[in-house]
């Protein structure tokens, strides 16, 4: 099939990317010249494990453009995969509207527009009318919710938990269902409004798990309890699952902070207060100043002037991206607190300097935990789960360590003459 697909973000790129590999033509387009000159190069703009070769595999099948005239004309499915950011808690629409009257304008045939970028339920009629003023084409508009996880995108693209396909017409279902043939998971077929619900349904559960396993983890701290084997066991009820049940230091990135605050502002908008998602946000935001506190504590009481090494910037492992890391936030904090900090991330340092001043970066932990006075783990990479902590003792000045992932061995690193806790073990 020829496939157009808009936006070269996580989801458009990985999108127009697994297609291509099976066997489509997939136009992919974006405003950015820069992006799509670096992409035509072979050069993609994030770190994503397994893309850039599957990019290079394809190429024969991808191509890249600013120009929406030579993509659309001679496609029949078409993907709209720009970003809707959260501007002050609203959800931001207009590179989502703008590429709707761009598709609209240079239509040539019918086509299927299939919504993957986060949109407000219920939306399609307002972009129906807009797309309708520039094209005299007939178009059907579905709604395919995208639920990638950075790091793993490829995966969940190719292996998702379920593709949600949402139509009008019954022929667009059929169509959908035969391009996402090769694709796994199961399958879900309904209205486009619930579609879109579902995605902001499920990326608000998601971040609703987290913030109650580390609102037990802090009274597990109180009753001498282990969060990790609290969340085990709670999990082992198949009702209630494993998954999203790790305590520390809770949950950023470019999707669930997002989605929660824009699910409360459109519910607000349809007059219903959704308190449950207002105190998930808000025990996200404490969780960072539990950890604070307890630095502070093992440090003596005050951190002024020490120096704090942090290890992990990235929102979470296997990703360049620092968009709500936590990272940014325990920062903030050490800094106002007066330590002096320094940090190391294995691939997020570039990242990290655009968004952070006054800290001192470093690629190799070791180098920075020479005379530090506490290290705190922040982003679980796996080069920080295998540190060779007896080097470690020797570096520190002080043996603090302060685990916001819950990773660490504690009895191994008390036996080295660590100080050592956790977030609720
Ligand atoms: C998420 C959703 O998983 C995905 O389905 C959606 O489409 C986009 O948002 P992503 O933001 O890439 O994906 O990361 P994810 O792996 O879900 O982690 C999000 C945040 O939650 C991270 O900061 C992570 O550290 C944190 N997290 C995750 C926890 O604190 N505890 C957990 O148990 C799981």
């Amino acid at each position: 099939m020829n496939l157009a697909v808009i936006g070269a973000g996580y989801v458009g790129l990985v999108t127009a990317t697994v297609f291509a590999k099976f066997g489509n033509k997939v136009w992919l387009v974006d405003i950015d010249e820069k992006k799509i000159k670096d992409l035509k190069k072979g050069k993609i703009p994030f770190y994503e494990p397994g893309l850039e070769r599957l990019i290079k595999k394809n190429t024969a099948k991808l191509f890249f453009t600013t120009n929406y005239k030579e993509a659309i004309p001679q496609t029949e499915i078409i993907f709209i995969c720009v970003g809707t950011p959260n501007r002050n808690g609203e959800v931001e629409l207009k590179y989502f509207f703008s590429a709707a009257r761009s598709i609209a304008k240079n239509l040539k045939k019918p086509a299927i527009v299939v919504i993957k970028s986060t949109v407000p339920p219920g939306i399609n009629k307002q972009i129906e009318k807009i797309m309708k003023k520039y094209t005299k084409v007939k178009f059907d508009l579905a709604s395919c919710p995208e639920f990638l996880r950075e790091g793993k995108a490829l995966e969940d693209t190719l292996n998702p938990y379920r593709v949600i396909i949402g139509i009008k017409r019954k022929s667009v279902a059929d169509k959908l269902l035969k391009l996402h043939q090769k694709i796994s998971g199961k399958r879900l077929v309904c209205d486009t409004a619930s579609a879109q619900l579902i995605k902001y349904a499920s990326n608000a559960y998601l971040p609703t798990k987290i913030s109650f396993a580390n609102s037990i983890s802090v009274l597990c701290d109180k009753f001498g309890a282990d969060v990790n084997k609290v969340m085990e066991g709670m999990g082992m009820d198949g009702r209630i699952g494993p998954d999203f049940l790790s305590a520390g230091l809770g949950y950023g990135g470019s999707c669930f902070p997002k989605d929660v605050a824009a699910l409360i502002r459109l519910a607000k908008k349809a007059d219903y207060n959704f308190e449950i998602l207002k105190a998930i946000q808000k025990a996200n935001q404490v969780q960072i100043d539990y950890f604070l506190k307890k630095i502070v504590r093992l440090c003596g009481g005050s951190i002024r002037n020490k120096k704090i090494v942090v290890l992990g910037l990235a929102f979470k492992p296997e990703t360049s991206d620092m968009r709500e890391a936590r990272s940014i936030y325990v920062i903030k904090g050490l800094k106002r607190r007066g330590a002096k900090v320094c940090a190391c991330d294995p691939v997020a340092i570039s990242e990290a300097k655009k968004i952070l001043s006054g800290v001192r970066f470093f690629a190799d932990p070791y180098q920075a935990l020479k005379g530090a006075e506490a290290l705190l783990l922040v982003t679980e990479w796996k080069d920080y789960r295998q540190l060779d902590f007896k080097k470690i003792k020797r570096l520190m000045k002080s043996p603090v360590v302060v685990d916001g992932r819950n990773i660490y061995n504690r009895k191994r690193l008390e036996k080295l003459g660590f100080i050592y806790e956790g977030i609720g073990r």
